[in-house]
Parts: structure tokens; C-alpha cells; sequence
């Protein structure tokens, strides 16, 4: 196993690219078995996440041609619309397949994706959605087993507890891009990924209105074609460094990044003082003074995303004063604050709020990473540092961020990955 080490105190300064979005790519590359031609997908991001797909894609029986940041699959040979456990059990995202699996072969059976460490993942929204379109839905042995001869179009609303669900909308529209008839989707996730998804799908010839907003509305086809697509960038990895040049009063200028996608964590980070420009469609982010705590909840687009709570948490701990960081998608997802107090930070949880006293500095400590953006967080807080960090099980990082280290020592950070 690898671990990172990483040596604080370097001011961050240059330009960086992001790459493709991980959350578009994924189920995108689910979608590519509604067809029964090929389909390229440009922009794919090369991380573990993406692996695990490609994987699933050649054992259900699919060609896949994967090379650097392009997979080509073609589905043709497709014959086994089985999801083994061994699969699904180290990527929860495998559970994209669902739908398109269901609604191309007319049934489906996918491991029941279980818990995770940032809480409990339940998939009632899917199952809700996918049994409006007409299948029969039953859990058996650890396996949802959903069957329809044709899926046919209806209305249905897929929010719970803690709203919109973004895969669930997914499996939804894919399946119902190849049903009989007009579905609506109310409550639907309108993050940047599903409008990514649906634009993809309406490439390969389904018609879509309404992407982007709470109701998407689906006119299902016959067939679908293959398709050649570029995903968009990664919002997540954008905001990532966006904090990483605030928290080291550095001077980083992320190209291609549109600032909109990032628009509430934007918001929260003026407000901070951190300074933040857009021109030509590079974003730039400078820190030129002492900056003021905010607090922060965690909502479905276009709110907080709950995949930058930990950065954010991680930059509020070197800001002099009190924060509240809120979670409301996943009140679990805290792992990272014990490794944040192991670093000297002053976080206390308090339901699904962690109070934060911010302070000047962070202490290096040996730490372990826990699920991917809690990991990025350990990273954001060895950048600034007092002495030199070590985060073990860096396997987390590797699901969803490509080349960090490599970008990071672009940028001046001293970061270099060894084994443990
Ligand atoms: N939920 C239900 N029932 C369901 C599905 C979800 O109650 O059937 C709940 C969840 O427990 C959670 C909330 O609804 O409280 C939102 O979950 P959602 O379904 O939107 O999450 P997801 O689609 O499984 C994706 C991302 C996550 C990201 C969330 C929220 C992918 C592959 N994963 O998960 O990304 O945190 O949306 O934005 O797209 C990450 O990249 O680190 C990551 C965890």
C-alpha cells in the first residue's frame, strides 16, 4: 500500500487543468449498453472509479478499447446482464447499471450495493423509479432482480429524506430513454453530471427536454445509437484546488473551469475574502490576506456540494474564529475530523454539524486517509502544515482524483507518493 508525504508550508502558484468529471463519466459509461453500436467517450478521467467500470463493461460482455483519458466500448457482444457482488462491492456507483441494463435486455441483476463509510446508501429512490416504469422489482441473495418485457413511460416523484438523489435520477432517465411513452421525472438531481448523462443520451438519439431542473421529461425511442462524447470537467477536483491556492495564500489559475458549476462554494469563499476572477474561462484564485469564517450546509445542486464539505472544513480550521460545517446529504460523513484534530485542529461534532475553532496553524501527524474527499482534506491540511504529514491508504485518493500528486508539485507543492 502507498502513502503520500507531504511537506507543509509551500505556497501554491501557477496553472492547472482539471480533468473529466468522474461522476459524468460513470454513469456515461453505464449508458453506453442502452446501444447496440459503439459509442467513444473523450475526457475520461484515469482513476480507479473508471477502472472498476471498464471492468464491469468487458464482464458483462462488452469490447472495451481504453486509452488514456478515451474509452471506446462497444456493446454489440453483450449478452450477460448480471452484476456480480465481487464488483459492485468496491465501487457503490456500479449500481448506474441498472437501468440500462434492465431496459436493454429487458432484466436485470445487480449486486445490492450495501453500506459505505460515509453512511448508509440506501437505493429505495431507484428501485421506486425503476418499478413506475413497469418492472418487477425483487431483492434475493444479496441481488435486486428487476424484470419488464417494455418499460413503459409514467410520472414519478424520486425524492427522500435528504432530497434528490443524482443516481437515482440517473437509472431513471436511462431506462426510460428506451421505454414506451412520455415519463416524467419530478424531484430530479440537477447537478452538472445528470445534464452531462442526458446530453450524452440525447447524442445517442433520445429525446430529453427539461435537463438541469427539477423535471426532466423523456419521449422513450425504439433504439438508441452509439455516440462520440467529451465529459465536462471535474467540479469537485476544481473546487479541491480552488481551496488548496486559498488555504496556502497562493495564486492558482484553473483553466476551463467554469465558475458556475461552482457557484455556491464560490459564494461561500468571497464571503471568506479568499479573491476569485473568472477571464476567458479560467478561474483564478488569490489569498491575500486574512481570511474570515463562514458557515457552510451541504444541499443538493446548486447548494454546497456534500463532496467539498471536508476541503472546506479543512480550510476553516486554519481560519482564526468559529465555523459551523452542516451536512445534509450524508450526516455521517465526518471521518475526517478525528484526523483533523490529530493535526492539531479544534473540530466538535454535534449531530450532523461539526463546530470548527479555527486556528493559525495545523501540526503535521501520521494520518490515515478514510474515504475519498476526506482524503482530499488530510492532503489540503499537510499542504499548510507545521513539518512533514504522511497519509496512509492513499488507494482512496486514487478512485477520483487523476495524477493529484503530479498536479499538486506543479503548482510548488513539495508531495510525493511512496510506499508504506
Ligand atoms: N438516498 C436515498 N435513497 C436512494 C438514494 C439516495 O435515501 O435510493 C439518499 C442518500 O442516502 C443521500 C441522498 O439521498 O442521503 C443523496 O444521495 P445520492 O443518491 O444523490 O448519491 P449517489 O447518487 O449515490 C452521487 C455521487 C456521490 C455524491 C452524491 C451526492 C456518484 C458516483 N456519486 O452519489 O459522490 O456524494 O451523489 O451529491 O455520482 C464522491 O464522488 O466522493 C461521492 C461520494
Amino acid at each position: 500500500m502507498d502513502k503520500l508525504v507531504v511537506e507543509g508550508g509551500r505556497r501554491l502558484e501557477g496553472v492547472i487543468e482539471v480533468s473529466g468529471a468522474k461522476n459524468a463519466s460513470l454513469p456515461i459509461l453505464a449508458a453506453t449498453m442502452l446501444s447496440k453500436e459503439s459509442s467513444v467517450i473523450h475526457n475520461v478521467p484515469q482513476v480507479a472509479d473508471v477502472f472498476t467500470m471498464v471492468k464491469i463493461l468487458k464482464s458483462l460482455g462488452a469490447r472495451v478499447e481504453h486509452k488514456g483519458n478515451t474509452v471506446e466500448v462497444d456493446p454489440r457482444g453483450a449478452v450477460n446482464p448480471v452484476l456480480p457482488y465481487k464488483l459492485v462491492s468496491t465501487m457503490r456507483g456500479s449500481i448506474c447499471f441498472l437501468g440500462p441494463l434492465l431496459a436493454r435486455f429487458g432484466e436485470a441483476k445487480v449486486s445490492f450495493p450495501g453500506g459505505c463509510v460515509i453512511g448508509p446508501r440506501p437505493i429505495d429512490l431507484h428501485v421506486k423509479g425503476i418499478r413506475s416504469l413497469g418492472a418487477e422489482v425483487k431483492v434475493e441473495h444479496g441481488y435486486i432482480l428487476a424484470k419488464a418485457k417494455r418499460l413503459r413511460g409514467t410520472r414519478v416523484y424520486l425524492g427522500g429524506a435528504f432530497g434528490s438523489s443524482v443516481l437515482g435520477t440517473a437509472n431513471v432517465l436511462m431506462a426510460a430513454c428506451l421505454g414506451q411513452g412520455k415519463t416524467v421525472i419530478d424531484n430530479a438531481a440537477c447537478e452538472p453530471e445528470v445534464v452531462d448523462l442526458g446530453n450524452f443520451l440525447k447524442a445517442m438519439g433520445a429525446r430529453i427536454s427539461g435537463l438541469g431542473s427539477p423535471s426532466i421529461e423523456v419521449e422513450g425511442v425504439e433504439r438508441l445509437n452509439g455516440a462520440t462524447y467529451k465529459i465536462i470537467p471535474d467540479r469537485i477536483e476544481a473546487g479541491t484546488y480552488v481551496i488548496a491556492s486559498a488555504m496556502t495564500k497562493g495564486d492558482v489559475t484553473i483553466k476551463n473551469l467554469d465558475l458556475n458549476m461552482l457557484g455556491a462554494m464560490v459564494d461561500k469563499l468571497k464571503d471568506a475574502g479568499v479573491v476569485i476572477t473568472q477571464k476567458n474561462g479560467h478561474a483564478r484564485v488569490r489569498r491575500q490576506r486574512v481570511l474570515r469564517p463562514v458557515s457552510v450546509t451541504t444541499l443538493p445542486y446548486p447548494g454546497f456540494p456534500t463532496d467539498l464539505q471536508a476541503q472546506m472544513m479543512a480550510l476553516m480550521c486554519i481560519v482564526p474564529g468559529i465555523s459551523v460545517i452542516t451536512e445534509k446529504i450524508y450526516p455521517d460523513r465526518f471521518l475526517h475530523v478525528s484526523e483533523l484534530n490529530r493535526m492539531g485542529s479544534n473540530i466538535m461534532l454535534e449531530g450532523n454539524s461539526a463546530i470548527v475553532s479555527g486556528q493559525k496553524r495545523l501540526s503535521a501527524a501520521p494520518v490515515m486517509a478514510s474515504d475519498l474527499r476526506a482524503s482530499a482534506a488530510l492532503v489540503l491540511a499537510g499542504l499548510v502544515a507545521d513539518g512533514t504529514t504522511e497519509i496512509s491508504r492513499v488507494y482512496h485518493l486514487d478512485r477520483g482524483y487523476e495524477d493529484l500528486v503530479g498536479k499538486l508539485q506543479n503548482l510548488g507543492a513539495r508531495i510525493k507518493r511512496e510506499k508504506e
